[in-house]
């Protein structure tokens, strides 16, 4: 028997680097899963990344809409009968000064990184509780942890979703329902691809990081299906960061070099 064997996830962001990583670590845990994403043709991609099975289905949505976030859970459920682990992992991000962003770019950061993951947790607890129990991962970031310069939407983004995940905790913990967060590091993904054009910025993310590297998306998945596991029973409220000792040592304010040091 494997740690997630016969549970169904729903996993945002699926169509995603570290989406689908994580629905595919989830699946060889024994999950069946839910992929969720607002880009139908990345769904198609991960969909067929992962293989062929039944045990896979897609749900396009835009978590931006309140309406199709808040149906999702229930679309699932109907799909394949239940809903043990949501994954709130769909994200995107603003790299601006905080004097250039503007409320719209604020307000769309906010609405897609904290809002639904609070609609969808909502949507999706009710279900859980009647059924027993379940499972919730919040993919956050280590700019939820310290703040970094031209983050200002999405570290408070983060910050925020931190806190939620500690919310649902203490207030749902005593009907089964335990909310964990995954706070990353930099990883390799097409969201922080421009980083890898800069020598100055990998030569940032290497000082700043205790272990001298950045990480890959599956080393995001591993820690979520721990989370969503039995071994992880009695975790709850918690947040890991997964960045390589950063926020540990030096609050590095340092990611988004000056132009002039880029
Ligand atoms: N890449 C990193 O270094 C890093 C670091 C820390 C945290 N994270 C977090 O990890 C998560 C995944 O990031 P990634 O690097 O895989 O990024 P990605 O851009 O590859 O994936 C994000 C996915 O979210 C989906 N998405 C965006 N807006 C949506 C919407 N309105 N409705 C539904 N889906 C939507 C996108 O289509 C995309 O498939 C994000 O929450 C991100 O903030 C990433």
């Amino acid at each position: 028997m494997t740690s997630a064997d016969g549970e169904i996830a729903l996993v945002t962001g699926a169509g995603g680097a570290i989406g689908t990583e994580i629905c595919r670590a989830l699946r060889a845990a024994g999950a069946r899963i839910a992929l969720a994403d607002v880009d139908e043709a990345s769904l198609e991609w991960t969909t067929a990344e992962l293989g062929p099975g039944d045990d896979l289905a897609s749900f396009a949505a835009d978590l931006a809409d309140d309406r199709q976030t808040a149906e999702l859970p229930g679309r699932v459920r109907e799909h394949f009968g239940g809903l043990d682990i949501l994954v709130n992992n769909a994200g995107v991000r603003e790299v601006l000064p905080l004097l250039d962003l503007t409320p719209e770019q604020w307000r769309r950061t906010l609405d897609i990184d904290l809002v639904a993951s609070f609609t969808l947790a909502r949507a999706a607890i009710p279900g859980m509780i009647a059924q027993g129990g379940g499972k919730i991962v919040n993919i956050a970031s280590m700019a939820g942890l310290a703040a970094f310069r031209d983050r200002a939407a999405y570290s408070s983004a983060k910050a925020g979703l931190i806190m939620l995940t500690k919310v649902i905790a203490v207030e749902c913990g005593d009907q089964g329902i335990r909310c964990n967060a995954v706070a990353p590091g930099v990883v390799e993904t097409p969201m922080t691809s421009s980083f890898f054009h800069s020598a100055g910025m990998t030569a940032s993310i290497r000082a700043n990081t205790p272990m001298r590297r950045w990480c890959c998306p599956a080393e995001i998945a591993e820690p979520v299906v721990f989370l969503c596991g039995p071994q992880a029973r009695f975790v709850n409220g918690t947040v890991i960061p997964v960045d390589g000792g950063w926020t540990a040592g030096y609050y590095g304010a340092e990611l988004s070099p000056r132009p002039k040091e880029a």
